[in-house]
């Protein structure tokens, strides 16, 4: 590969697979398996290291993926929580073994454990007691989630027994066990909420939960795999852990120390069967030196220990045949193509359907209709196809190819350079893209247009009351009140809705547009330097490329938007019942001094009245709260403060801010 190739191969690597760990990490819906992950991972890893002129700070090889989110405070970890490195096959274990002992000169001992497949936590204990529960974040600080740990009843908040350092962090991984992971899917899906694609993302999702009793109501456990102190009781690992478990932690049962890598491997072997019989899921094996001493020796690479290794198991595969492909075309226009294949049990349930992404897809595959096709889940609740029997094909097989119309409508699909989807054009017309709009702009995180479904949506389609969103807003009671499943109540409640969404934000107006490729975060960035909907429409190409996040790409998806007259006039309509068009509608914040800050009010002040600093608060981009939770990010102390609030904030730790130093952080002295 020559030098410029490699450069943007590894641009482009780094950006995928930052995006990715977005979508694992802090939404909590992966989109690739792990293992595709990881394969992207060792290509970017192996062409640094063929160019190291590349190399930079902050790519993904370098650190550990973050899932900080803004709700929580942070605190750094004392000791920084660094992954592991990963390998799926022996060889690669023997790679390590003799990496090992190149530098220990002979065999060690090796612990085995169980790699728990959920969200890993770290807690610090002080003279016995729960002091505070972080979670990775980026490996260097992490969010405190202390108040949703302290709900899981095997995590201990008092130690005793002998040997208890002054103070010491536990690591664990937090699991939801697979019965209680079914059971919450089955009451979301009665809820229409959308499921959780597996136990480790309803964890790790649970464990950011803002309401400590909903996190207590889902049942959460703990396995515990790693003591850390200054001042450790024993000098091998394995000693170690079984000491915290006399002090009450809960250690995993399924431990083995390994004399060879024959051993490791027969652990390894085993456990791959008998995992589907754990209460929970594991995604492999860890295996670490034992002793302390030799792993100080080993040491560190900048992400991992050079003393441990994660073993981790395929996912689960099947094969059956492919019966046909559908066509489904989604609210944006993209068309994506489905295997209908013959039901097979994969995996805990049973698969009809798998998706094949794109045409790129279907051709990497050499598709042919009633192929034996293997089907895997990966991290996601649709399985995929990846791969095909060839050797079993008929002769006179069909081809899958991609539809040149849409399904829909008959529109000749397009499909744009430089991407991988095929669209529908007729953005107008075509019923799904119609419909499809109109459910995205009433959903939660747009328009959040209460009382409204997508079965309603549906209804008033079909009874030709709606064409766009726009429609929405000429809506009488009286219209609604004689529709089927409808009645007086509910139709004043969809207008009070509709109404109500009047006062939702610029940035979400944007985001509920459905403008392609502009999703939350970047309806976000862009209401931040466009402040309304007029500079927006203005903006020409290099404007809106010089905006970091935004490529040429969501360029030109948000130029052709704005050129359309259609789309203008329902634009204009929008704004003649007032909808919110500019970030002075939604009355933004005149600094971002305190953006982020949640803070609390307490005593009584001298240059201000309390209304006037709740006021500056708002003002310079903060958010005020009357009780102290885990996510208070400091309170302005007044005098005379009550004595029970200030016990409950010096138990959290929640920091102090005089009146002075307020005014001092706004610039106001
Ligand atoms: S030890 C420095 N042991 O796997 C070594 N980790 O990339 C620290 N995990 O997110 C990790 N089971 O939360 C270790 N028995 C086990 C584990 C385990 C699961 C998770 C851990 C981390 C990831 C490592």
């Amino acid at each position: 590969m020559r030098q410029s190739e490699a450069k943007s191969r590894i641009e482009r690597l780094r950006k995928e697979i930052k995006e990715y760990e977005y979508y694992y990490r802090v939404l909590n819906k992966p989109v690739i398996s792990d293992f595709e992950f990881d394969l992207l991972l060792n290509e970017l890893d192996t062409l640094e290291k063929k160019f190291p002129e590349f190399i930079t700070e902050d790519s993904p090889t370098r650190r550990v993926g973050s899932d900080l989110t803004k709700e929580f405070r942070q605190f750094e970890h004392k000791y920084p929580m660094l992954s592991l490195g990963n390998t799926y096959n022996e060889e690669e274990l023997r790679d390590f073994n003799a990496r090992v002992e190149k530098v220990t000169g002979g065999p060690v001992e090796f612990v085995c454990e169980l790699k728990f497949d959920g969200a890993s936590i770290s807690i610090t204990y002080r003279n016995g007691k729960f002091l505070r529960a972080i979670t990775r974040g980026d490996g260097t600080k992490g969010d405190d989630v202390s108040l949703n740990v302290k709900t899981i009843r095997s995590i201990p908040v008092k130690v005793t027994g002998d040997n208890i350092p002054d103070e010491f962090v536990m690591r664990g991984e937090i699991l939801m066990p697979r019965a209680v992971f079914d059971r919450l899917n089955e009451e979301r899906d009665k809820e229409g909420l959308p499921p959780f694609a597996n136990p480790r993302n309803a964890a790790s999702g649970t464990l950011k939960l803002l309401d400590p009793r909903i996190v207590a109501s889902r049942e959460l456990d703990c396995i515990f795999y790693f003591l850390l102190s200054d001042d450790l009781p024993h000098d091998t690992h394995l000693d170690n852990l079984t000491e915290a478990a006399r002090w009450g932690f809960r250690v995993s049962e399924n431990i083995r120390l390994c004399r060879s890598m024959e051993e490791v491997i027969i652990f390894i072997n085993h456990w791959e069967s008998e995992r589907k019989k754990l209460p929970f899921d594991i995604d492999g094996v860890v295996i670490k030196v034992n002793s302390l001493t030799l792993q100080e020796e080993l040491g560190f690479t900048a992400k991992s220990p050079r003393w441990a290794i994660a073993y981790k198991y395929k996912a689960e595969q099947v094969s059956t045949r492919l019966l046909s492909v559908s066509f489904q075309v989604g609210r944006t226009g993209n068309v994506t193509p489905v295997a209908n294949l013959e039901p097979v049990f994969l995996a805990g349930s049973t698969v009809k359907r798998a998706t094949l992404h794109n045409a790129d897809q279907i051709a990497l595959l050499g598709l042919h209709l009633n192929d034996i096709v293997y089907v895997e889940k990966g991290g996601e609740i649709i399985p995929k196809i990846v791969g095909v029997d060839q050797s079993s094909r008929n002769k006179n097989a069909k081809k899958v190819v991609f539809i040149a119309n849409c399904p829909e409508c008959g529109t000749p699909l397009i499909r744009n350079e430089g991407e991988a989807n095929h669209f529908c054009p007729n953005y107008l017309h075509c019923p799904p893209q119609l419909k499809g709009r109109i459910e995205h702009f009433i959903s939660r995180k747009a328009m959040d247009i209460d009382g409204l479904g997508e079965e309603t949506v549906d209804l008033l389609f079909s009874k030709n009351l709606i064409r766009n969103y726009a429609d929405l807003y000429e809506l009488k009671v009286e219209q609604l009140v004689p529709l089927e499943r409808l009645n007086k109540k509910s139709a004043e409640n969809i207008i009070r809705g509709i109404k109500s969404s009047l006062s939702v934000p610029y940035s979400r107006v944007l985001f509920a547009l459905g403008i392609r490729h502009v999703g939350e975060t970047v309806a976000k960035t862009i209401a931040g330097k466009f402040r309304s909907i007029d500079d927006l429409m203005k903006a020409d190409f290099e404007s809106l490329t010089s905006v970091n996040e935004i490529g040429p790409k969501i360029t030109s998806s948000i130029i052709s938007f704005f050129a359309d007259a259609d789309n203008i006039s329902i634009i204009n309509r929008l704004r003649s019942y007032g909808i919110r068009f500019s970030e002075e509608d939604t009355k933004s914040p005149e600094s971002d001094k305190l953006i982020g800050k949640t803070i609390l009010i307490s005593g009584v002040f001298q240059k201000h009245s309390r209304e006037e600093y709740k006021n500056l608060i708002e003002k310079h981009g903060g958010k005020n709260t009357t009780s102290i939770s885990g996510i208070t990010s400091f309170i302005l102390a007044g005098e005379n403060m009550g004595p029970s609030k200030k016990e409950k904030a010096e138990e959290m730790g929640v920091l102090f801010i005089s009146e002075n130093e307020f005014l001092k952080i706004i610039g106001e002295e």
